[in-house]
């Protein structure tokens, strides 16, 4: 076969059976699985597969490719069936993909980022974080969680930001590590103390329209990870949409121009049955 020829497009829509290679726990009721995958190990920071636990649910999660031998990480935190049957999942068991799937950040020019990530919000965020530090970005990282044992990857993310040169910041809402209180108040003084030429968010929606907020105010652009409920997650059923978007085909990640033209970003969503719902600040 002629190797200049370009992949398929149907090809990340084939679904592929995978062994896990490992697991480790990461966070309270938050496990990674590690597994071998030419196509999700392409995957650019922010875009997602559709992860099959058979016999139970197929879900949507971020993809964390290692940059070498195939090898990508998924992180995975309980919430309901789905990702209950994924946590219960050992070295040795398959599991299934598809994807990779949708629109990741944009990293193209960015001098001075600031990335925002709220529980498993930061895991997106992990993995542009990985791939802007070895291109000199100097990256500053604000982590909010819960509690202390909510936290994710604060060793790594504390590390990459020395590096780079950036400052690294943890809240949590009952004080047990970092500063307590919301990340939105501790993104509001570094925008305050240093310049950015980019905002970056994932995690709580109402968090993430503050975030875009403040963004709008530094006149800084910004893009924001969302989330919704995904069925198919390749742009055919219609359960993840947001005005006239799907969040599995056009996004996840949007740019701050998108979300303002759209009044439900961080006031409502839907529910699985597309009813909408909503959404609290806490
Ligand atoms: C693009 C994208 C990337 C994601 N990446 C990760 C990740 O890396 N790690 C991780 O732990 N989670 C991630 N999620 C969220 C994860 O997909 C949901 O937690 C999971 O689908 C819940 O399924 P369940 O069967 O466990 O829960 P269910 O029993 O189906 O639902 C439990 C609760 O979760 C809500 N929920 C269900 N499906 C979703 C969904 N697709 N998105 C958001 N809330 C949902 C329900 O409304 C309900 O409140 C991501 C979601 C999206 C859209
Ligand atoms: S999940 Fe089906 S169109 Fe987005």
């Amino acid at each position: 076969m002629n190797a200049t020829l370009s992949k398929p497009s149907y090809l990340p829509h084939r679904p592929r059976a995978v062994r896990i290679l490992e697991t480790a726990d990461q966070a309270s009721r938050t496990k990674s699985l590690s597994f071998r995958d030419t196509l999700a190990a392409a995957a650019t920071p922010g875009q997602f597969g559709m992860i099959w636990a058979p016999g139970k649910d197929e879900t949507p999660m971020s993809l964390l490719p290692a940059g070498a031998y195939d090898l990508v990480t998924i992180v995975v935190k309980h919430r309901g069936e789905g990702s209950r049957a994924l946590l219960r999942k050992k070295r040795g068991d398959l599991i299934g993909i598809r994807g990779p799937y949708g629109k990741g950040f944009t990293c193209a020019g960015v001098k001075n980022a600031l990335m925002i990530g709220g529980g498993t919000g930061a895991i997106p965020l992990l993995g542009l974080l990985r791939a802007l530090a070895p291109r000199r970005v100097t990256c500053s990282f604000v982590l909010g969680a819960h509690t202390s044992h909510e936290l994710l990857f604060q060793d790594e993310i504390g590390r990459l930001c020395k590096e780079t040169g950036g400052n690294f910041s943890i809240t949590t809402d009952d004080g047990s590590a970092g500063t307590k209180g919301l990340a939105t108040d501790e993104a509001a003084k570094v925008l305050h103390a240093r310049s950015f030429d980019r905002v970056y968010t994932c995690g709580p929606e109402a968090m993430m329209r503050t975030v875009v907020d403040l963004s709008e105010r530094a006149q800084i652009p910004a893009e924001a990870g969302l989330e919704r409920i995904f069925k198919c997650g390749s742009g055919i059923c219609g359960s993840c949409c947001i005005g006239p978007y799907l969040v599995c085909k056009d996004g996840p990640v949007f740019s701050r121009e998108t979300l303002e033209e759209l009044p439900e970003f961080g006031r409502s969503t839907r529910d699985a049955s597309g009813r909408p719902v909503i959404i609290r600040s806490s």
